[in-house]
Formats: structure tokens, sequence, C-alpha cells
């Protein structure tokens, strides 16, 4: 199959977050299946055009009227081979991507411009295809920044009149998180060259606002989200952010599809940025690394004592708000009370940030990094005892899943993936790979800790035969990139289209 994945975010080159490390994995697992991705990203200012190939000639882009023109790099994803390489594309435009910021910037935290950057980059992707004189059998996009694709597929390219090349292409919408919609004012449709009476039936109308993700949810032939649970927990009124409703109505084509982790990346028996590698067999250079983690933030170099680890988004969807919370966060209480030491390393909101540096001052215990580093994230991932995730939602999460194979138990709220990924401590049985709860307050993430401490000083084995259970759990891409294909499969069937073999 020809696969065209469409996304704002792809490892290495722009990440805020798992949706690149998604993008980019799933990619390369379905390159080894045999077949034929190519990925395309905006290019932003951030990525380096020196180390990417110039395509002869630009690209024209209408956009409302008026035609904009870019001009379009391409390179290979690194670690691929000749047989399984992915072609990688980059939409330079000044005006729209040659500034600092993915969505934003510490002043304008969501670009005043973001519907009309993202409507281009849209539009461009079937530019691109034309470009090149190679039509996807699959158009694959994610999250709302990609999510006028496949409005522009069913509306204006697969319809008759249009340029033609896209009669037999489906497209998938893969929700992340349903969080962020991409709602803006509606007199940005106009970018998007279509007719009003497609505002309207595509569903882009909310409440007097265009909602770009809304109108990708109704026009997408398929679409899929990034867990089994958080696809139940996302037609309910309570998780779904008030798209509910539509993907109720679209039930019958709407499937949750665990990510994977790439274990090229994310292996303790071949992290590069561990002081010692190791696998279950043999844990000393998790010992080791718990060492190397605690001088790291200049904490005493304890065996005993329990390092509860955390790298995230510093933001309301993480649980920040009940650990944080300046007035009631759980956080103090867990430092003072407990013997043990936290260690974190995120970024994000600024009231957050802030707690947290004010909560790293007074507390002896408690450290904390503000900042983004690949390095340190492998080092707390390897050498903490146990990894927080108070998600108050969470679509995946690869946090849980690392943690896992690295030996780390993990601490989460029961929501999203984190319900289908870790199974609960049995104080009966021992059963179970993770300490879980199921209401967000900072009394239950108190509660909770306190249980996974108590446990690491009184069951000792358990704690033991947990990690091990961790570690032998299998997250590989290649079942997740398999059930991909079977739903683009079966989106074809859907649409009708018989493909050569
Ligand atoms: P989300 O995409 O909602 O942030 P995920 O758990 O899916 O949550 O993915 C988060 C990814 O981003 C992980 O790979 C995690 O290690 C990484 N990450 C988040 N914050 C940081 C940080 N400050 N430094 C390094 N990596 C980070
Ligand atoms: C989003 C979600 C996260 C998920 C990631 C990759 O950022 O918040 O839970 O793991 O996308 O799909």
């Amino acid at each position: 199959m020809k696969i065209l994945m469409v996304s704002s975010e792809a490892v290495p080159w722009a990440k805020t977050g798992g949706l690149a490390d998604m993008v980019s994995a799933l990619s390369i697992s379905l390159a080894k299946l045999g077949h034929e991705v190519k990925i395309v990203l905006p290019r932003y200012y951030s990525i380096n055009k020196d180390q990417l190939t110039l395509l002869p000639g630009g690209m024209g882009t209408p956009m409302g009227g008026v035609e904009e023109w870019s001009a379009v790099y391409t390179t290979e994803m690194p670690g691929t081979t000749k047989r399984n390489s992915i072609d990688v594309y980059f939409i330079d435009h000044n005006k729209y991507f040659g500034r600092d910021g993915i969505y934003g910037n510490q002043t304008e935290t969501d670009f005043l411009d973001n519907p009309r950057r993202f409507i281009f980059f849209c539009r461009s992707a079937f530019q691109l295809c034309r470009k090149l004189d190679w039509y996807p059998d699959v158009l694959h996009a994610h999250d709302w920044p990609a999510a006028v694709v496949p409005v522009y597929l069913k509306f204006a390219e697969r319809v008759s009149g249009s340029l033609g090349g896209f009669e037999k292409t489906v497209s998938i919408l893969t929700i992340h998180n349903l969080g962020y919609q991409g709602i803006y004012s509606k007199d940005n449709f106009d970018y998007t060259g279509l007719g009003w009476d497609v505002y309207y039936n595509a569903g882009f109308e909310d409440f007097n606002m265009m909602n770009m993700l809304k109108a990708g949810l109704y026009s997408a032939d398929k679409l899929s989200t990034v867990s089994p649970n958080y696809a139940e927990e996302t037609k309910t009124q309570y998780n779904g952010f008030r798209l509910d409703g539509v993907l109720r109505y679209r039930r019958a084509d709407y499937c949750g599809i665990l990510n994977g982790i790439d274990n090229k990346v994310w292996n303790p028996s071949k992290d590069e940025y561990i002081p010692v590698t190791y696998s279950k067999k043999d844990l000393t250079g998790k010992a080791k690394a718990k060492e190397a983690l605690q001088k790291e933030f200049g904490l005493p170099l304890d065996p005993k004592v329990p390092v509860i680890g955390m790298v995230t988004r510093l933001t309301d969807q993480k649980g920040v708000g009940d650990l944080f919370g300046p007035t009631y966060g759980s956080v103090w209480s867990i430092c003072k009370d407990m013997d043990l030491q936290f260690i974190l390393l995120g970024s994000g909101e600024s009231w957050c940030e802030n707690e947290i540096r004010g909560l790293a001052s007074r507390l002896s215990n408690f450290k904390a990094r503000i900042g983004y580093s690949e390095k340190v994230s492998h080092l707390i991932e390897a050498g903490s005892d146990f990894f927080l995730m108070p998600s108050r939602y969470e679509p995946c999460g690869l946090n849980q899943m690392y943690s896992l194979i690295y030996g780390t138990i993990p601490i989460v709220r029961r929501t999203g993936g984190l319900a289908d990924t870790v199974e609960n401590f049995n104080e009966k049985t021992g059963s179970g790979t993770g300490f879980m709860f199921d209401y967000l307050s900072p009394s239950s993430i108190y509660d909770t800790v306190g249980w996974a401490v108590w446990a690491w000083y009184n069951r000792r084995n358990d704690i033991e035969k947990m990690r091990k259970r961790g570690m032998s759990l299998d997250f590989s891409w290649e079942k997740s990139a398999q059930k991909y294909l079977e739903l683009y499969e079966a989106t074809q069937k859907t649409m009708g289209i018989v493909t050569a073999n």
C-alpha cells in the first residue's frame, strides 16, 4: 500500500509530545511490513534545511482565491534501510513556518494565524502528491492540524470535476488528543477555498466558530484513536470534549489501536543514554542508573530509598493541578510525610513551572528540572523505582510503557491508555504491574503513592516480581502496525475501493 502520513510533528524533526514518536514509529513499522510510506511535515524554522534536499521547482497551493508558493525539501527517515526507506517531505513557507515554535511561543501560546497555517499545510499535502505524481492509497491524518485533509479529500478531491488522482484514496483521521480541536473564528474558513455549503456539510460549524477537528471527524472515511479504552471514553460526555456526539454518530467507523513504543530508542538493553544497559535477567545496570540519577539531581546516593520519577508536559491533562496546585497540591505532603525521593523533568504552563521551582527550593527530597531533555528523560525512566502519571485524561501515554519495560513501576490514574496497559497491584495475590487509582484528587495521589511506598518497604518480593512482569511485556509496534493495516483495508472495503492485489 502507498500511505501518506500528514502530521504537524514527527521525530526527530519536530516534537511537543507523543504524537511525534507515534507518527515516525508507525511509519517505520509499516515500511518494514513492505508498504510504501511517505510523511509530510511543515518545514519549521528550527528544522535545518542544510541537511535536507531541495526538490527542483516550487509548488503552488491554492489558498482561498490566491496561490501560495512554497519550496519542498526532502530527506529519508534516519535508521531505515534502502528496502524500507521512508521519504519525508517538508513544506517550506516562510510566512507560515519561518518562526520559532510549532503551534506558538512564550508570548503567543497559540499563533493567531494557526488556522491559516494548518489549512495551508493540509492543502499542500495534495499538491505534494501531484508534484511527485504519486497518489496514495491511504491518507493518514493526525490530530487537528491535519484534520482538514479528509475534508479536502471528500469534498474537493474525490468529486467529479476535481483535478483527479485521488479517486481511489481513502482517509483515516487519528485522534491523539481530543482536548485540542483547532477552534477558530469562522472568518478563517475562506482560506480553505471551499464553498460555504461545505462549511456546514463537513461539520466545521461549532457554535458560530470553525472547528477543524470536528470537520475531520465528520469527513474522514474512518477514525481511530490511540487506545481501545480512550475510544470508549471519548464517546461519553465526561471525556468527549463536546465531540462525544460526533463520535457516537460515527461509532461504526471508529476504533482504538494501542500505540507501540520504539524499541530501538526505548530499550534498557540498548539504551545509549544510561551508564550501563540492563535486562530483566540482570538488573545491576538499573541500580547504576539509579545512582547516576540521584547524582545528576544532587540527591543522597541511597539505593534503599524509593525514587519516584516523572517526565511530563506541565499541563492540566497530566493532573498537575492536583499534584502541584498552590493551595492543595499533594506533592508537598508526599515529600514531607514519606521516606522517598521525588524527581521531575518537565515544561509547560508557567504557573506550574513556578510552583515547582518553589517546591524544589523548600523540599530537600524533591528535585526538578524545568526544560526538555531526551537524555535526562531516559535516565529518569531507567533510574527511578516508580513513575507517576496522575493524568486527568490520557489517550494512550507512552511513558507508562517505557516505565514498564525499564522495570520502573507505574503509579497511574485508571484512564485512557493507562487503563489498557497497567494492571493494578493485588495485595492478596501479588499480581499486577502498577499502582492505580480512579478518582483524581490530591488525596488519591497521596494515598496511591503512599501505597506504593508502603509496598516498597513491606512487600519487597512483590515489588521485584512486578518489575519483572512489566519488563516481560511486549509493546512493540509490529502488532499495532498490523492493526492499522487491517483498518486501512477495512476502509478501502467500506469505500468500495478494490486494489490491484
Ligand atoms: P503526551 O504526548 O500527551 O505528552 P505521551 O506519554 O504520549 O504524552 O508522550 C510524551 C513524550 O514526550 C514521551 O516520549 C516523553 O518522554 C516526552 N517528554 C515529555 N516531556 C518531556 C521533557 N520535558 N523532556 C523530555 N521528554 C519529554
Ligand atoms: C497525545 C496523547 C498521548 C498519546 C500521544 C501519542 O499526545 O496525549 O496520550 O500517547 O498523543 O499518540
